[in-house]
């Protein structure tokens, strides 16, 4: 039994608008923790290149050669000048040049040139290389951490979550779709409505029809009171209903089953990996799809959902409309109910709300949020 066998209190109401505590969680969370902020595939070429944000942070993303990815601040170390103003590209000869002054880097973010600057003899280039940001990657998944000294790897970071998925051939796998929504609310917002499914049965209809467990208001049948295997290695977590092979409208898919799966993931329907805050990824028999959450202020996030299927899966427009279409429902459903919480968060009466039994998984997400903002408390 997972849930809650007392009340708990939320976190307070104001965590979710006012300025200050935003700006308290961007350091202690999203320059700390491991980002993802991408897939490999949309480096196709060595030098191609992305800008991301994370918090109010510019991200240069770079691909340095078929397994290396470098990133950088993007900001020139001669008076700080931003280096890319658009959204992504392609740097010519192995070069980053600054737009301002020309002060010209390698890939690497060495600096090798700065054309014109008259001579003086304690000028060195090393000591002005563009500053680093840590990257890595899981799964084709690009992370970034903007930590000058991140507490773990990524590998330790992601730890069992990414094991969930461990057979599904993500590396090997390509976005074959994007899709960017944006919210009017909180990031905490998003994600606590993603950990529970207590909303369910009364904002997702739909998805109700796929996933019978969900209309009784729980992921998983082993919080249910009472709850016994109904079939030989039953674990009691949530599963498709009877007949259903995926997450689409009717469940049902004309796409091959990906190879390398087990007989129990077929018949689940569905894993998820959570990490926590900031992605999760859905994984089916069929199909891939990641949504990531990129918080734009106090009471506003960016959505971008991807579905990744098989590198050389050929899938033709209606087949794509089909495993997209539930989700983005689904998504979309749970951006409106999103947008009513932070709107109702604004009232002077409401302090702070309650949890219900099967909101377990949100206390621990409340519990994550009160430690890590002690964490960086401690550290200053
Ligand atoms: S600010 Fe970049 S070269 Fe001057
Ligand atoms: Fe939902």
């Amino acid at each position: 039994m997972r849930t809650l066998t007392e009340v708990k209190k939320t976190l307070p109401a104001s965590w979710y608008y006012e300025p200050q505590q935003y700006e308290r969680e961007l350091d202690a969370i999203w320059y700390r923790d491991w980002i993802c902020v991408g897939r490999l595939e949309s480096l196709a070429r060595d030098g191609a290149w992305f800008v991301t944000t994370i918090g109010k942070q510019k991200i240069i993303v770079t691909r340095v050669s078929d397994d290396r990815i470098v990133a950088f601040h993007n900001t020139c170390r001669h008076r700080g000048s931003e280096l890319c103003r658009d959204d992504a590209g392609q740097f010519r000869n192995g070069r980053i040049i600054c737009p301002y002054h020309a002060w010209t880097y390698s890939l690497q973010g060495e600096l090798i040139a700065t054309p014109r600057r008259l001579e003086t003899d304690d000028f060195e280039l090393q000591d002005y290389a563009l500053y680093p940001v840590h990257a890595d990657s899981w799964g084709g998944f690009i992370f970034l951490n903007l930590s000058a000294t991140p507490a773990t790897g990524l590998k330790s970071y992601l730890a069992e979550e990414a094991e969930n998925l461990k057979s599904w051939p993500l590396v090997n796998m390509r976005s074959v779709r994007q899709e960017k929504m944006t919210v009017a609310c909180n990031w905490k917002i998003f994600w606590e409505n993603y950990s529970e499914c207590y909303h369910c049965p009364k904002i997702h209809p739909e998805l109700c029809r796929v996933m019978p467990v969900y209309r009784q208001g729980v992921f998983d049948p082993v919080d249910l009171p009472g709850w016994q295997p109904q079939f030989e290695g039953d674990t009691g977590v949530g599963r498709v209903g009877d007949g259903v092979r995926t997450w689409t409208r009717d469940g049902q898919t004309s796409l091959p089953v990906i190879k390398g799966l087990s007989d129990a993931e077929i018949a689940a329907g569905v894993v998820f990996t959570s990490i926590t805050g900031s992605m999760y990824v859905v994984a089916h028999p069929d199909y891939v799809r990641s949504v990531r959450i990129v918080p734009t202020g106090p009471e506003s996030i960016e959505l971008v959902v991807d579905w990744l299927l098989p590198a050389g899966t050929e899938i033709g427009a209606s087949d794509l409309e089909r495993i997209c279409e539930l989700a983005r429902l689904v998504i979309e459903q749970d951006g409106d109910v999103c947008e009513r919480n932070q709107r109702g968060l604004r009232s002077r009466a409401h302090a702070d709300g309650v949890l219900v039994p099967q909101e377990y998984e949100l206390w621990r997400f409340h519990e994550h949020i009160r430690a890590k903002l002690a964490e960086l408390a401690e550290l200053r």
